[in-house]
Order: structure tokens, then sequence, then C-alpha cells
């Protein structure tokens, strides 16, 4: 990571694939050039009402200023619109104001509006290009990288999607003062989870600058998105399509099996995503005592930090079973077992095989379950 005047860079190195992200309080500045750069005439931005009405214009400003034509496509907000209709809303624009293959879409918003943005362009012409200009937390430090793209079917979440890496991701801070509290703390959910799996020492940075990053100030808050950003970049250069079972991007699903067990269990909507991960997290370190891979300060320390997040560290009540259901759905499983990401410290995760049997039995009583399978 390199910094000059409050903007930081990280690259992701995938080849011919490669991109940087740009990250900090002024990052917006360097969208003219790298629109100018850029080889079409015209660019559409992909927005939802929230962010149009926010910070609409100044993005539409600041790309003017690169001399290229713009669009501006507002898809209505939401995760019930991440599907197929406003997929066609974004086809019918440009197909209407012909774009060409020479455009370039740039995603300005939260996770949802990326996802499809992205989509649409993986597949408007067989693909063009585009950029991430993330709005949320979560979209900074996880989404906006990767590649990964995609919409929600009636029958499951993110079940159509192809991956289409971005020419740049630029993070500019600044947008996250209208971001609503609950939403930023549900995005430390996830920056949490990169010291998890990799960074202790990222991990202790965040537990002695809480304070700070709650209070939104700018260098601790370009500090997180840019560790995170590189710990994902890493991940994502190992293994870009996710097609080895043991690298690193499966790590990023720690807390995730049960997080989205919690989500849909309780119905979509109701806690947010990083809410519901951060207590399948505490979940998942509560599992790996069970396993003996970690002692209960592990588990406590974690809870800690949330708990300073304000982010639920505690299973709500919910049928065990029907959380069971729910994970032995989930489409990363293999066979009839539940894949885990399990820590055997703090910094360090790996996975594991449950069965189904077994995963009810400690979500019958998570903290107890540890104790009674002899382990500290
Ligand atoms: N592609 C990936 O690798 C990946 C990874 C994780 C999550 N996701 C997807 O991301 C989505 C969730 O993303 P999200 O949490 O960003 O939710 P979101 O996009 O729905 O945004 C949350 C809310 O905040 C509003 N908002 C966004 N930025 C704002 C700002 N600066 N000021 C005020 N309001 C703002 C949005 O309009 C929305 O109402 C899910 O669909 C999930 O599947 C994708
Ligand atoms: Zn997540």
């Amino acid at each position: 990571m390199t910094t000059s005047q409050s903007c930081a860079r990280v690259a992701v190195g995938l080849g011919g694939r490669a991109y940087q992200i740009l990250i900090g309080n002024h990052a917006l500045d360097q969208l003219p050039a790298a629109c100018a750069a850029l080889p079409g005439r015209r660019i559409a931005i992909v927005t939802n009402a929230t962010l149009d009405r926010l910070h609409g214009s100044t993005l539409r400003r600041c790309i003017e200023s690169s001399g290229k034509g713009v669009a501006t496509i507002v898809l209505e907000d939401g995760e019930q619109h991440k599907n197929a209709a406003s997929l066609a809303l974004i086809y019918d624009a440009l197909l209407r104001d012909r774009f060409d293959r020479q455009s370039t879409i740039v995603a300005f918003g939260g996770g949802v509006v990326g996802d499809i943005a992205g989509y649409a362009a993986a597949t408007f012409l067989r693909g063009i290009r585009y950029i991430q200009v993330p709005t949320t937390l979560l979209a900074m430090v996880d989404s906006s990288v990767g590649g990964k793209t995609g919409i929600n079917h009636p029958l499951g979440k993110n079940m159509i999607g192809a991956f289409h890496q971005p020419t740049l991701v630029i993070a500019d801070t600044r947008f996250l003062e209208t971001l609503p509290d609950r939403e930023f703390r549900s995005g430390l959910a996830e920056v949490a989870k990169y010291g998890l799996i990799v960074d202790p020492a990222f991990f202790a940075w965040l537990e002695a600058n809480c304070g700070a990053l709650l209070s939104r100030d700018a260098p601790a808050v370009t500090r997180a998105i840019s560790r995170s950003c590189e710990i994902k970049a890493a991940v994502v250069a190992d293994d870009e399509f996710e097609t080895r079972a043991e690298s690193g991007r499966v790590l990023l699903n720690l807390g995730h099996t049960f997080g989205h067990a919690i989500e849909k269990v309780l119905g979509y909507g109701n806690w947010l995503h990083g809410e519901a991960v951060a207590c399948g997290t505490v979940l998942a370190a509560d599992y790996s005592r069970r396993l003996g891979l970690v002692c209960i300060d592990v588990k406590q320390r974690i809870a800690a930090l949330f708990d300073a997040f304000g982010l639920p560290t505690e299973l709500p009540a919910l049928a065990p079973t029907d959380l069971v259901s729910a994970m032995m759905q989930d489409k990363k499983n293999a066979d009839d077992l539940i894949r885990l990401v399990v820590l055997k410290g703090i910094g360090s995760a790996t996975t594991t095989f449950a069965s189904g049997t077994d995963v009810e039995q400690f979500l019958r009583n998570p903290h107890a379950a540890a104790y009674a399978a002899g382990n500290p």
C-alpha cells in the first residue's frame, strides 16, 4: 500500500485484469483523469434513488469534467431490487442511448448497486468496462473488490452471476458521512473478519482504534479499508475464480455459514448482513472451542470487539433445526456436510466439515457445548 495526499492505493494483482483500489477522503479527485484515459466517449452511472439524491450531482460533475458524455441510470433502492427487472432497466437504457463496447459503467452505491451494475457490465455486448465507486463500508471493504457480480433469483440470493473484474475501484470515505450508523457498524463486522482470518496485528489495531473508527475519523477509516482491501486483494489474486477449495478465498466466509442461516431464518431485512456475520463469527469461535482449536479468551476478544462496535453477539431465539436446514442449503457445502470456517487463533483460520446433527447439537447451547466437549 502506498499513501499520497490522504489517498491510499492498493493493487489487485491479476495480470491482464489487474487494477487499483484508491482509498481516502479525496480519492474521487482521481476519477476525472481515470475517465479521461478511457477509450470510449460515454460513461453510464448506475446508481439508486438514495445515492442519486444525496451525491448524484457530485459524481456527475466529477465525471463530466473528464470531457466524457454521462448518462445516469437510477434503480430503486433495496436488496429486493437486485433482480432481473433492474438488470433489464439497465440494458434498456444502454441500448436506447446507443452505448457501445467502448463505453464504461460506473457503479455508484453499496453492494446491491455494485453487484447489479457489475453484472450488467459483464453481460452487456458480451462485456464492457466498469468502475466501482462504493459508498457503503461493506462495499468499500468487500463487494467492490474481487469481481463477483450478480443478481438474486426468486429461488435464491446471488444465484445468477459472473466473475468480471472492475478496471478501477475508488473508495472515497467522504461518502460514508451520510451512511446510516447501523450500516456503518455492519460493515465493521467484515473489517474485523480480515483481521481474524489472517492478521492478528490488524485485529489488535481495531481493538485499540474502536473509538476513532466509530467516530468515522478519516485516517482510521482509511487505514481500516486499506488493510481490508489488501487482504481481500491478496486472496482474490491467489484464486480469482474461487475454484480451489483450500484457497484463502474460502476463509472470507468466516461467520457467514451461521450468518446466512440467521439472516434467512430471521427473515431477510430484519438483521443487516454484517450483524448476522458478527453473531455468526462468535458462533464460529464457539464451534472452534468445541473442536479444541481455541480457548475461551479468543471468543471473548471477538465478542468484546463486536460489542464495542454495537453488533449482536448472541444467537437470537431461533430453532436449531431451522438454522441447520438453512445451512444445509448453502451453496458452499459439499455432499450433505456443512462446511464451516473455524479459527485456530486470532489471525488464523481453516475449514472443517460438520454433520447437520453435530451442528444442531452445538446450536442448542453454543456456550456450554465447548465445556461439554472438555475444552476450556
Ligand atoms: N460481490 C461480492 O463479492 C459481494 C460481497 C459481499 C456482499 N455482496 C452483496 O452486497 C449487498 C449488500 O451491500 P450493502 O451492505 O452495501 O447494502 P446496500 O447496497 O443495500 O446499501 C445499504 C443501504 O445504504 C444506502 N446507502 C449506500 N451508500 C450510502 C451513503 N453513502 N449514504 C447514505 N445511504 C447510503 C443504500 O441506498 C441502501 O439503502 C448484498 O446484495 C450482497 O449480496 C456482494
Ligand atoms: Zn459478508
